[in-house]
């Protein structure tokens, strides 16, 4: 047998022991980059080989953690694809203003920038305190820092460019704190966010809202598994409640197209409509 079907068996095993073991799965991740992160995470925890990794898996419970972590993308930035940022505060807030509640989701949220860009933008547009953000993600380390809001110095530049790209009123500086090399965001501004482990693949509705922001997260799974999460979304927001992809993700050819109507399709931006 050459390495490479060897090698597929034992990704294959992979994939069934986390899920047998821990209720986690992978089975519907895009494979070609699925099989990179899980080479790197073999490199990084000097496992001999992908079958060690499942024996880790195996054996001890608290390796699941460094799984997630290394199985999970948290690569994001604050205000990430301005122009998106400057839609939602020109086009959907002024409706979501409207409601006398604002519950909005992040699914997929990573280190938490997304959040704190959303909590600002409702901030300045007068709409944070009667505004919930429910800020979810696979792994548990990643939310862990999110709850912290705590970044490298050396990300402030972009963070405040794309900032005031997405039409920040003031400067960025004015919600953080710098400290030795780290920047540290207002306490304040995570009083209306709720931090909690979900798992797209398996778990259910979240809550009922008006918005949900899942960019960059999609790309990472197979048809079948992006159509069950965009059904999920479909079925968690309200008639009318807005949808927000990735600038490389889209609703064209999914089992919910027909649900939605294009709202702004530079920004990926979707609103649900009701059922026909
Ligand atoms: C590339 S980041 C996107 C971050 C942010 N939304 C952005 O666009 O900048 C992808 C995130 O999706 C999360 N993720 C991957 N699979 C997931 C799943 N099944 N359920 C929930 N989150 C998942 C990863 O843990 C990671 O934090």
């Amino acid at each position: 047998m050459q390495d490479k079907d060897a090698e597929e068996l034992e990704i294959g095993d992979f994939i069934r022991t986390l899920k047998a073991r821990h209720g986690y799965d992978f089975a519907q991740y895009a494979p070609a980059s699925f099989k990179r992160r899980l080479r790197a995470l073999r490199v990084r925890t000097g496992a001999a080989s992908i079958s060690a990794l499942s024996r880790r898996v195996t054996d001890e419970p608290a390796f699941l953690r460094q799984v997630l972590a290394g199985l999970s993308v948290p690569v994001s930035e604050m205000f990430r694809d301005p122009w998106v940022f400057e839609a939602l505060r020109r086009e959907v807030l002024p409706i979501l203003a409207s409601y006398p509640r604002i519950h909005i989701w992040q699914a997929g949220c990573a280190h938490g920038e997304e959040v704190y860009s959303l909590a600002i933008l409702l901030q300045e547009e007068g709409l944070y305190d009667k505004s919930q953000i429910f800020a979810t993600d696979l792994n548990d380390v990643a939310l862990e820092e999110a709850a912290e809001g705590i970044y490298a110095a050396s990300s402030a530049r972009l963070f405040s460019e794309n900032y005031q790209r997405a039409g920040g009123r003031y400067s960025l500086s004015d919600y953080f704190h710098a400290r030795y090399e780290r920047i540290k965001f207002d306490e304040s501004l995570k009083r209306n966010v709720t931090f909690a482990s979900h798992n797209l693949s398996t778990d259910g509705v979240f809550a009922e809202v008006q918005l949900i922001l899942c960019r960059n997260v999609l790309i990472y799974f197979n048809d079948a598994l992006q159509n069950r999460v965009l059904q999920l979304f479909r079925d968690s927001l309200v008639h009318k409640g807005f949808l927000c992809l990735g600038s490389k993700e889209t609703l064209a050819h999914t089992t919910v197209e027909r649900d939605f109507d294009a709202f702004d399709l530079p920004a990926r931006l979707y609103r649900r409509h009701a059922p026909r």
